[in-house]
């Protein structure tokens, strides 16, 4: 970074700090219910350096653009709100970043479903702060990454990935409780491995159908007098009426469910069950909350026929990633099978 650093600007970078994509093991779309999940940090990562200049600017040597941005204006819907964002929520909170050149590299895939947007956006508040002196903690940095999403970038995410990116540790699985935001770090046992496989299909325009989601499971909420659907029991489902809503409901209840469970069995290293819960979750986001597609159902499908424990679609679904749980020497043999069978799918992580 720092070759590139001065070859694109004409100076060193005075500060530089990197953060991971995710894979979420189980638990989905439930963390703007304040409920709970149960994501990984991923190998890959982006990587930010920055150094003071008279304007703020940004590169990117993935797209090979430069662009000023200023983040004191609107966001302008393309990709440096992911670095405008992040230093306006710095501003508010009283850290004064001062205009700088920015240059970033990153190996997390976009549009993948394993939060390439959080990593930017982690990895730009912490080479803030580094080159400020400010001090933040990992909770703080994770909201103040959410909060440039869901008021810059337009996103109304929960804090799953932002949790994930600055909380984290490689090797973990990182339980998240996304009411109170305490988080449990349990190493994923020697037995289990996940493979991330990107389904071929990217995942696009879909911030219109998250937000409904999170719309209703909020209007379910306020339906059922609960503050949140995390307080929900599964016997309230019948007070609603059959269909959309009541579906959406047992989604969340049933996830919430099983994270608690799939955490245990993390523990136990009882893999069959941890992947049991993992396929359950997969039908429930596909049935009940309708976010998977053909693409990802096949590749799950595929997955499962060739010997994988458990697998489910990851992040907000719409295309993307699939995660399945395999055993560390199958892994390759599996891979072979599964790639054999879908062409234009391929391993974010084995
Ligand atoms: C996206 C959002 C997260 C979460 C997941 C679904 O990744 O950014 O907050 O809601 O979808 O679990």
């Amino acid at each position: 970074m720092k070759a590139a650093f001065e070859k694109t600007y004409g100076c060193a970078p005075e500060a530089a700090a990197s953060a991971p994509g995710r894979v979420n093991l189980i638990g989905d779309h439930t963390d703007y219910a304040d409920g709970f999940c149960l994501p990984m940090p991923l190998a890959r990562r982006t990587h930010v350096a920055m150094a003071r200049s008279a304007r703020f600017r940004a590169t990117s040597l993935d797209n090979g653009e430069t662009r000023d941005f200023d983040p004191k204006a609107p966001p302008r819907r393309d990709w440096t709100d992911y670095v405008a964002g992040p230093i306006a929520e710095l501003l508010k909170r009283g850290i004064e970043v001062p205009p700088v050149e920015v240059l970033i590299r990153s190996d997390v895939p976009q549009g993948a479903g394993v939060s390439s947007s959080a990593a930017l956006e982690i990895a730009v508040i912490r080479a803030s702060l580094a080159l400020t002196g400010a001090v933040l903690d990992d909770i703080e940095i994770a909201r103040a990454g959410q909060a440039a999403e869901n008021l810059y970038c337009g996103l109304q995410c929960g804090i799953l990935d932002q949790m994930a990116s600055s909380v984290g540790r490689e090797g973990h699985a990182l339980l998240l409780d996304c009411r109170t935001n305490e988080a449990r770090l349990a190493a994923v046992p020697e037995s289990f491995r996940f493979a991330v496989i990107h389904c071929g299909v990217e995942r696009r325009l879909v911030d219109g159908a998250y937000n409904a989601r999170r719309a209703a499971v909020e209007e379910a909420a306020r339906r059922l007098g609960l503050r949140a659907l995390r307080d929900a029991a599964p016997a309230m489902l019948s007070s609603l009426p059959e269909g959309e809503l009541r579906a959406r409901v047992r989604h969340v209840v049933g996830e919430n469910a099983r994270v608690l469970a799939a955490f245990d069995a993390l523990e136990a290293a009882d893999a069959d069950a941890f992947g049991a819960l993992m396929t359950e979750s997969h039908r429930s986001l596909a049935e009940d909350y309708e976010v998977s597609t053909e693409a990802l159902d096949r590749l799950v499908e595929t997955a499962l026929g060739e010997g994988a424990r458990g697998a489910r679609l990851t992040g907000a679904g719409f295309g993307g990633c699939v995660v399945a749980l395999i055993a560390p020497d199958e892994a390759e043999d599996w891979w072979r099978r599964v790639g054999a069978r879908h062409p234009k799918a391929w391993a974010v992580s084995l």
